[in-house]
């Protein structure tokens, strides 16, 4: 590794590590249309600016800069997100966009010459930390996710994202598919900080995926009454935080059972008072597993345990299994064949351009604890700079050789 590289990775680092970094977690809340994504997005057109790349944005607002014209031939795609889960890392998704502009740098110091466009990506909203749903700004422009429903999803505060990209100064009319943008990208690889313990155990500083759990969201109300805390009898209460408690609960069993993971990680109660029984309580259970069947007897199982107390289920998100693909996977297990193959629970918008048919593949650079969506995730300097060499050996073969055939 070149100390060029290192010294770009250190700057670049440094650049981002205060933006969206709360000050007592030490966790990141970067969240998409707000004053941090912003000025994340400021940084990655700043990025690309400085080496005269060409940036567009998508009818989502994704960022993309080339190098080349992906016009007069699809090009070769590789970055991830900037955004983040609330209190999240500073890996999931910045190690993807800074080793992609990392790699291009080192490809053109050596004078290499592609044989079609290289473009970064910096996708919006992957997390759905905002607005719920995951990978919003993948899913629009394949069409997964309907322009009309995305616009009418809504944060925390009730402030739907049309009325949110209104006051970001953007135009939610423009919002939908973009079957132009996709069909520049002839191929994805994302560079991700892992997710879960295994490289540290294989001893390994990066690995190559293979394929991505089936998962989804779905958002649980129960009803309930409000009334005094303390002189209302246990008989006479509806408490809508007994059946949200419950289901929590069933929702653990379930998962056992079936083998899956079933998490629910938000809630609202409403009023939200110490002294006032809950007179509505909203939970989103997230499950995910190896096998679909699983999953869905699971979600199953839960949604009856809510039914039971009266609740609503509403599914917001459902990603099937993805499998990436075997074509590009072999090509680059030439360049890496010491790196060992990993499957994922967490999603990624490398999955969903994969079901969108662009052949697709991921590279994971070693996370010592397996800690992700926490303000301690972490990488160490030397792995995060094994992953950028690795890209850069991926980047130089698909854009090396003009494929024959069909390779892609
Ligand atoms: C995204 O990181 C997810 O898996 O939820
Ligand atoms: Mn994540
Ligand atoms: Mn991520």
């Amino acid at each position: 590794m070149t100390s060029g590289s290192a010294r770009s990775f250190d700057r670049q680092w440094a650049e981002l590590a205060e933006i969206g970094r709360h000050p007592q977690t030490g966790g990141y809340r970067r969240y998409a249309l707000t004053r941090e994504d912003h000025d994340l997005r400021e940084w990655f057109a700043g990025e690309a600016t400085d080496r005269g790349l060409d940036l567009t944005l998508d009818r989502m607002g994704n960022q993309w800069a080339w190098w080349g014209d992906p016009d007069t031939t699809p090009g070769l795609v590789t970055g991830s997100h900037l955004d983040s889960v609330p209190d999240g890392g500073a890996y999931d998704g910045p190690l993807g966009v800074v080793s992609a502009f990392i790699a291009l740098d080192r490809l053109r110091a050596s004078g290499f010459l592609p044989w079609r466009p290289l473009g970064i990506v910096n996708f919006t909203d992957e997390e759905g930390a905002r607005f719920g749903v995951a990978c919003a700004g993948s899913r629009v422009i394949t069409g997964a996710l309907a322009a009309d429903r995305a616009l009418g999803l809504r944060d925390g505060d009730g402030l739907s994202m049309a009325e949110a990209l209104r006051a970001a100064g953007r135009d939610p009319e423009l919002i939908g598919a973009d079957p132009e943008t996709v069909r520049r990208v002839g191929a994805f690889v994302e560079l991700h900080v892992e997710q879960g313990r295994c490289l540290v155990d294989l001893d390994h500083p990066v690995a190559l995926g293979t394929d991505i759990w089936p998962h989804g969201r779905w958002r649980l109300d129960f009803p309930g009454e409000a009334n005094h805390a303390g002189t209302t009898r246990l008989a006479d209460r509806q408490d809508a935080m007994i059946g949200l408690a419950t289901t929590v609960l069933a929702a653990r069993s379930a998962a056992t059972a079936h083998g899956c993971v079933a998490t629910v990680g938000k809630t609202v109660i409403t009023p939200g008072g110490v002294n006032a029984i809950p007179s509505a309580a909203t939970g989103w259970l997230d499950a995910r597993g190896a096998d679909e069947a699983a999953v869905r007897r699971t979600v199953d199982e839960v949604s009856a345990a809510a039914a039971d107390w009266g609740a609503t289920v509403t599914e917001e998100s459902w990603t099937a299994t993805t499998r990436f693909d075997l074509d590009l996977l072999a090509r680059v297990r030439e360049v890496l064949p010491a790196a060992p193959l990993l499957g994922t629970g967490a999603g990624h918008d490398a999955g969903i351009l994969a079901t969108a048919g662009i052949p697709t593949a991921m590279i994971f650079v070693r996370n010592p604890t397996g800690i992700s969506h926490s303000p301690v995730e972490h990488a160490e300097r030397d792995d995060c700079l094994a992953g950028v060499g690795a890209l850069t050996a991926v980047l130089t073969e698909l854009l090396g050789t003009e494929p024959a055939g069909a390779r892609p």
